[in-house]
C-alpha cells in the first residue's frame, strides 16, 4: 500500500460508473479440480451501467442504500464485501492513524439487470475496490487489486482491464484488448424475467457431457486476434452470424430454461439478425451499426411483446435496452 495525497482532504465523495459486460465469445475449455470451468472468453464492457458513489460513512461501519432494481439483502451485496476486502488488503495505519480505513457510506444506482449475465453485480464490487481506494487516497498494485478482484467473483478481473479483454482462467487471467475502434456499435439486449443463477447453468452444461468439440474456442481465438488490433463497428457487426453461437453455455441455459430456444427463434425471425447470449444468460444480444439501429430495434420487440407476438419466459415483459459497446478513448496525439 502507498499514501496518495493528504487522506484527510481526499475524503471526498467518489462516483465510478460500473458498465455491464458483454460475451462476444465464451468457450468452456477444461474443468478444473476445485469444480469451476476453464474459460477462453471475449468480454467488453457497455455504455448501460451502473453508478456507485462512496462518500465518508457517519458510523464505524459501512453502509449500502441501493436504488433502481432490486438486489437482495444489502449484506450479501458485492459492493459490501468489496470495500471490505479492499480495507483488509490497506490494512492497519492508514494515514498515519494506527487504525484501518475509515467506513464508507455507499449508493449504489442499479440500472444493470440482476442475475441476467451482464456481470453487473461484478462491476459493481470492481467499481468499489477502485472507488475506495481513490476515496481513502491509497493504492494497491495491480497483482494486489487483482488478487482481490478474484477472490470476489470470477467476472469481476475483467472490469480491472477497462475496455475489451480476453479472459481466461475461472477469469483471473484478464488479456487487454484494442476492442472496437471509431463509431460505437449499438446493442440491443433482451432480458427475460427469469433467474438463471449461474451455478445451475454449469451444472447443466456437465449433465449434458461437459466439454465439446473445439469450434466455439476457435471463433473466440480468432475474433481476440481480430480485437487485438481493432475492429470497426461494421466488420464486428458482419462477424454477429459465428459469434452469436460461439457461446457453450447456450445449450446449458436453455435445459434450465427451455422456454429460451423459443424467444431465441422469435427474436431472430423478427429482427432478421443474428442473436447470441451473454454469458449463462437469460439476456440475450443483437448487433448493429448504432446506438440509433439498436433503439429501433428495441421499439419493435417492445411493440411485438405489447401485441402478444414475442411471448417471452418468466412473470412480466422482457426488459429491453438499446446501448452500444465502450470503446478505448484515442490516444493522445497532441503532443506530436
Ligand atoms: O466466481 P463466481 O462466484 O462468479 O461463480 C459463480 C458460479 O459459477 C461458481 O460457483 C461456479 O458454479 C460457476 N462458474 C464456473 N466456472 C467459472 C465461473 C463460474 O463453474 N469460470
Amino acid at each position: 500500500m502507498s499514501q496518495v495525497g493528504d487522506p484527510i482532504r481526499r475524503l471526498t465523495p467518489v462516483v465510478r460508473l460500473a458498465p455491464a459486460k458483454l460475451n462476444l465469445s465464451l468457450a468452456v475449455v477444461g474443468r478444473r479440480s476445485d469444480g469451476l470451468h476453464d474459460l477462453h472468453s471475449v468480454m467488453v464492457p457497455l455504455a448501460l451501467a451502473d453508478r456507485l458513489s462512496l462518500a465518508a460513512a457517519g458510523g464505524s461501519d459501512d453502509t449500502l442504500h441501493v436504488d433502481g432494481f432490486e438486489t437482495g439483502p444489502p449484506a450479501a451485496n458485492l459492493v459490501l464485501r468489496a470495500l471490505a476486502a479492499t480495507r483488509e488488503a490497506v490494512g492497519a495505519g492508514w494515514g498515519g492513524s494506527g487504525g484501518p480505513p475509515p467506513a464508507l457510506a455507499a449508493r449504489l444506482d442499479k440500472r444493470i439487470p440482476v442475475a441476467a449475465g451482464l456481470a453487473g453485480g461484478s462491476s459493481d464490487a470492481a467499481a468499489a475496490l477502485d472507488g475506495a481506494l481513490e476515496a481513502w487516497a491509497v493504492s494497491l498494485t495491480v497483482h494486489e487489486r487483482l488478487r482481490i478482484a478474484a477472490r470476489l467473483g470470477s467476472d469481476v478481473p475483467f472490469f480491472l482491464a477497462d475496455g475489451a479483454a480476453l479472459v481466461e482462467g475461472r477469469g483471473e487471467s484478464v488479456t487487454p484488448l484494442r476492442g472496437v475502434t471509431g463509431d460505437p456499435p449499438g446493442v440491443l439486449l433482451v432480458t427475460p424475467r427469469v433467474a438463471l443463477p449461474t451455478p445451475r447453468v454449469f451444472a447443466a452444461f456437465d449433465a449434458a457431457g461437459g466439454i465439446a468439440g473445439g469450434s466455439t474456442r476457435t471463433s473466440s481465438a480468432h475474433l481476440a486476434d481480430e480485437l487485438r488490433s481493432g475492429l470497426s463497428a461494421a466488420a464486428l457487426v458482419d462477424r454477429a452470424g459465428v459469434l452469436a453461437v460461439a457461446n457453450d453455455l447456450i445449450g446449458a441455459a436453455v435445459a434450465v430454461e427451455p422456454e429460451l430456444l423459443g424467444l431465441r427463434r422469435r427474436l431472430a425471425r423478427l429482427l432478421r439478425r443474428p442473436v447470441g447470449q451473454s454469458g449463462s444468460g437469460p439476456t440475450l444480444w443483437v448487433l448493429y451499426p448504432s446506438l440509433v439501429d439498436a433503439e429501433t430495434a428495441a421499439e419493435a420487440v417492445r411493440s411485438a411483446h405489447t401485441a402478444g407476438e414475442l411471448p417471452a419466459p418468466g412473470d412480466g415483459e422482457p426488459l429491453v435496452t438499446a446501448t452500444t459497446i465502450l470503446t478505448r478513448p484515442q490516444p493522445d496525439r497532441s503532443d506530436r
